[in-house]
């Protein structure tokens, strides 16, 4: 009896960030295989153009389909921000309108009407998604009422990047952007981390964060979210392959990307190195 192929879940991220998504992902639904690739060779997408961010993430979303993934993760805020709806509304159809691209953001919209009391919530990101106005369409098209202001925090995913995380240089930045946020607005009580690479920056946000605000990280929210999800579209559920298998892919150098993702992950991992660029042919 032939055996029946592998389709792992697909997560994506313009690098290491969507790692703290996986991390989640895993604990509440260990069974499944994931296929995770950071196309770290062209990251950061967060000051790219909507053309490059789009023209990234789909090249990307097709190795993953092309790798035998049904389902797809866009575990990137950028990437949902600026590619996610082109993709959905136009990609799918013409690629294989049975397989699934899901994003971050509505998630995380949906959360946060349970969570403010001040009907006043804000949102850090890139400077792509801060501009995409991505989070302040999707919150106010499920809750109205709700006031939504915005920062970029353009220093935030460097500093991660290199390992600056944990360093009193990073108390600058992270005070910096938390000042221009709440100048906004004080009555700001719950405030998104749009960026898969802050939960990193998460102990030093608290520290400056005022007193009482309810800081939101993506990683339980896109978990719990497709738990729903799979419970609702039984069709995408079966395709999904339930090995606990976990691999692990990358645009760039795989012993560097290997270096940094147990920081991202929580444990070490061994990556693969590939190309998502379609090969011309002449
Ligand atoms: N992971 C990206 C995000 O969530 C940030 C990193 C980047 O700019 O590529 O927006």
């Amino acid at each position: 009896m032939s055996q029946k192929p592998s389709s792992p879940i697909g997560v994506f991220d313009s690098g290491y960030g969507g790692l703290t998504i996986l991390k989640e992902l895993v604990k509440t639904l260990p069974e499944y295989d994931y296929l995770y690739l950071g196309d770290n060779a062209r990251a950061p997408y967060g000051t790219r153009s909507y053309d490059t961010v789009y023209k990234f993430t789909l090249e990307c979303v097709r190795y993953l389909f092309d790798a035998g993934c049904q389902l797809v993760i866009l575990a990137c805020n950028t990437a949902s921000a600026k590619a996610l709806r082109t993709i959905q509304q136009h990609d799918l159809a013409l690629i294989d309108p049975n397989r699934r691209v899901l994003g971050v953001i509505r998630p995380s919209a949906e959360a946060v009407g349970a969570l403010t009391q001040t009907q006043s919530v804000g949102v850090l990101g890139t400077t792509g998604t801060v501009k995409s106005e991505s989070y302040v369409i999707e919150i106010q098209k499920l809750f109205p009422h709700i006031h939504v202001l915005q920062q970029d925090c353009p220093m935030w995913v460097p500093l991660v990047e290199n390992g600056e995380y944990d360093s009193l240089g990073a108390d600058y930045f992270i005070q910096e952007s938390l000042a221009k946020l709440f100048v906004q607005d004080a009555a700001i009580d719950t405030v998104i981390l749009g960026c898969t690479h802050y939960p990193l920056l998460i102990n030093k946000i608290r520290q400056f964060l005022p007193a009482g605000v309810c800081l939101v990280s993506q990683g339980e929210i896109v978990a719990h979210s497709l738990v729903d999800y799979l419970r609702r579209h039984p069709d995408i559920d079966e395709k999904c392959s339930k090995s606990r298998t976990r691999s692990f892919l990358t645009t760039d150098n795989n012993d560097i990307f290997d270096q940094h993702a147990a920081v991202f992950f929580g444990e070490r991992v061994s990556s693969t190195q590939v190309s998502v660029t379609p090969r011309i042919v002449g």
